[in-house]
């Protein structure tokens, strides 16, 4: 068992790919050098995360956030600046195949040259350990389950994405590791067979309470494999906890506006007279927002979904009173699973979806009356996005 430290990480990647999107131009903003390399990509943006004894932690966020380069460097795949401790040893100088480390990777970077029972046993030869080959395979052909036996015999390319995923795994469990590292590995799935592995995969870490880092940018996958999470955008991470806590309170708007599906509804606010204009309506904020904002400062407000109320029964639609609007739905999506439908509206230019009870009718392009309880609202600095 370990626990993982990183301590102010920062990965910079030399030559930025040939075509570069605009968002990677970004990126060097938040440069900690300050006159960085033209064309460099700052991937890791000094990053501190603990992952604690036995934890899975969830690494979560947009595409090229810099999820696999932070795997990587606790893996020892790529150099860094900044320092990674498992437990109280400073790992610059260990090398990957010496750090007690499973890896499943998105491709699954399986050995074709050997079949599955070659896969899970070189390691073993590696380290001069033949002699444990047969045990540790038996054990984990038990571990993995109903039909594992018969991938032992197969060469790679003879297997399914499915099949060669649960090898993968195998492997990965198979030198009894201290340290689980895992890279979008069910992405390549079938969405059926993405659910059962994830199950599985869980039970496994469940079952050995292995430290576990598991990168995804799926948010069910997320919920399900992480006891807590961290979320990343543009090399940082913005946010660390447990899901439940950093969908109740997001640090910052990215959070908000990245965690939840759908994400929590932003909009423009102006302070204006112990109120906060937006929406076409007048919002009552908390006092510290108040304390902590001027008169005239623009501030994002925000709100979940669920949390907005559509006021179907109300006499007349006005949108009269603090923190109510009047607006017309113009779509709904239904979530029959979800026993839920989302209501779509677009108010002075800015999109509102709500979420109700299936069951509920809710009349589409007729003025409503919509509350949004001032307990439910979410407010963030403008210039800085962190919140108020
Ligand atoms: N070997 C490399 N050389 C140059 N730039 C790289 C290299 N590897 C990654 N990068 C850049 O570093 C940034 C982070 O990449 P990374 O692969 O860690 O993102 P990611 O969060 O894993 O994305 P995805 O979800 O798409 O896998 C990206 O801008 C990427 O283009
Ligand atoms: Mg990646």
């Amino acid at each position: 068992m370990a626990s993982i430290h990183l301590v102010n990480v920062s990965k910079r990647f030399g030559q930025a790919p040939a075509s570069l999107p605009g968002e990677q131009h970004q990126l060097r903003r938040h440069a900690s050098d300050d006159a960085p390399p033209e064309g460099s990509v700052l991937a890791l943006d000094r990053v501190n995360l603990d992952v604690r004894d036995g934890e899975s932690m969830v690494i979560l966020g947009p595409s090229g956030c810099g999820k696999s380069t932070l795997l990587r460097v606790v893996a020892g795949l790529e150099s860094y600046d900044g320092d990674v401790f498992y437990d109280d040893r400073d790992m610059r100088d260990v090398p990957p195949k010496d750090r007690g480390i499973g890896i499943v990777f998105q491709n699954y970077a399986l050995y074709p040259q050997f079949e599955g029972k070659g896969n899970l046993a070189f390691f073993f030869r590696m380290h001069k350990r033949e002699a444990e080959i047969d045990e540790r395979v038996r054990q984990t052909a038990q571990i993995m389950g109903l039909g594992f036996d018969a991938l032992l015999g197969r060469m790679p390319s003879t297997l399914s994405g499915g099949q060669k995923q649960r090898l993968a795994i195998a492997r990965a469990i198979c030198r009894n590791p201290k340290l689980l590292l895992f890279d979008e590995p069910l992405s390549n799935l079938d969405a059926q067979l993405r659910s059962s592995t994830r199950i599985e995969i869980r039970r496994l870490i469940n079952r050995f309470g292995i430290t576990t880092l598991y990168v995804t940018h799926d948010q069910t996958e997320a919920t399900i494999m992480g006891d807590r999470l961290a979320i990343m955008d543009r090399g940082r991470v913005l946010q660390v906890g447990a899901y439940r806590d950093v969908y109740a309170r997001p640090a910052n708007a990215f959070v908000a506006g990245f965690l939840g599906s759908p994400p929590m509804n932003l909009f423009e606010g102006l302070v204006e007279g112990g109120r906060v204009l937006a929406l076409q309506t007048r919002l009552t904020p908390p006092t510290h927002v108040l304390d902590f904002t001027v008169r005239g400062q623009r501030i994002i407000v925000g709100i979940r979904p669920e949390d907005v109320v559509i006021e179907v029964d109300s006499a007349s639609a006005d949108g009269e009173g603090d923190n109510r609007l009047c607006t017309a739905f113009e779509l709904v999506e239904r979530l029959p699973a979800d026993r839920a439908q989302l209501l779509h509206a677009t108010v002075n230019g800015t999109r509102l979806i709500a979420r109700a009870p299936l069951d509920r009718h809710i009349p589409l392009h007729e003025p409503l009356n919509v509350f949004l309880p001032p307990e439910h609202l979410h407010f963030f600095n403008a210039q800085t996005g962190m919140r108020i």
